[in-house]
């Protein structure tokens, strides 16, 4: 026969068991927190993308002379190369934060630094714009990314020749969006 501390434990084991499957009936809430774009265009220009680009394009000379690089301590190179992939891994990400959803390019209320310059789309034009050409914001944003990974490849591949090429292709990326998205009128510089 069963003593009466075993009974109790058996109870307990099988009221903490209906418990559980109590608990695994219930439906599971849906997570409420999501990616919230908060930032504007413009702000995520001055903080992610002119940052984390200013450093992938400021290459170390001795990167395209031979003769200096030689002089170069392997560890001194290695760090030089990791500082510009940490530039270029946050200007790739800063391309899907550009793309994502109800990014306004100011704050109410708010204006673009040069605003009213000649040529140039005021802040309610753009945000219009970001609204009916969203599909076309979305490609040149793709465009900045794509150059971004092969940014990362050159640098992983630690090769600054495909380094430059990539880096042209960023800076291409920029001025493609900015000409639609920003300037469209400007007079082109020769
Ligand atoms: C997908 C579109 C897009 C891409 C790609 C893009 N920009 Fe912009 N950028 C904008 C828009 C729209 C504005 C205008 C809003 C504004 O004045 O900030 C802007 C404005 C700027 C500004 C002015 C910020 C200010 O002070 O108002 C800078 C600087 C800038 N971009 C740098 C860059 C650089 C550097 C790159 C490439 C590495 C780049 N942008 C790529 C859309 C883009």
């Amino acid at each position: 026969m069963a003593k009466p501390i075993q009974i109790l434990l058996a109870a307990a084991l099988l009221a903490s068991l209906s418990a559980c499957e109590k608990k695994a009936a219930e439906p599971v809430a849906a997570p409420a927190v999501g990616p919230v774009a908060k930032a504007s265009i413009q702000e995520l220009m001055k903080s992610v993308v002119e940052p984390a680009s200013a450093i992938v394009w400021k290459t170390p000379d001795y990167f395209n002379d031979p003769e200096a690089a030689k002089k170069i301590k392997p560890e001194q190179a290695d760090a030089d190369w990791a500082a510009l992939r940490k530039g270029a891994v946050a200007l790739s990400e800063a391309s899907n934060l550009l793309a994502m959803e109800g990014r306004v390019v100011v704050h109410p209320g708010g204006k673009l630094e040069n605003e009213g310059q000649e040529g140039n789309l005021t802040a309610a034009q753009i945000n219009e714009k970001l609204k009916t050409d969203r599909a076309q914001f979305l490609v040149f944003a793709k465009v900045l990314q794509d150059a971004n990974l092969q940014t990362i490849d050159a640098i992983d591949k630690k090769n600054p020749d495909a380094l430059l090429e990539a880096g042209g292709k960023i800076d291409e990326a920029c001025e493609a969006c900015h000409k639609v998205f920003w300037y469209p009128g400007a007079p082109t510089i020769q």
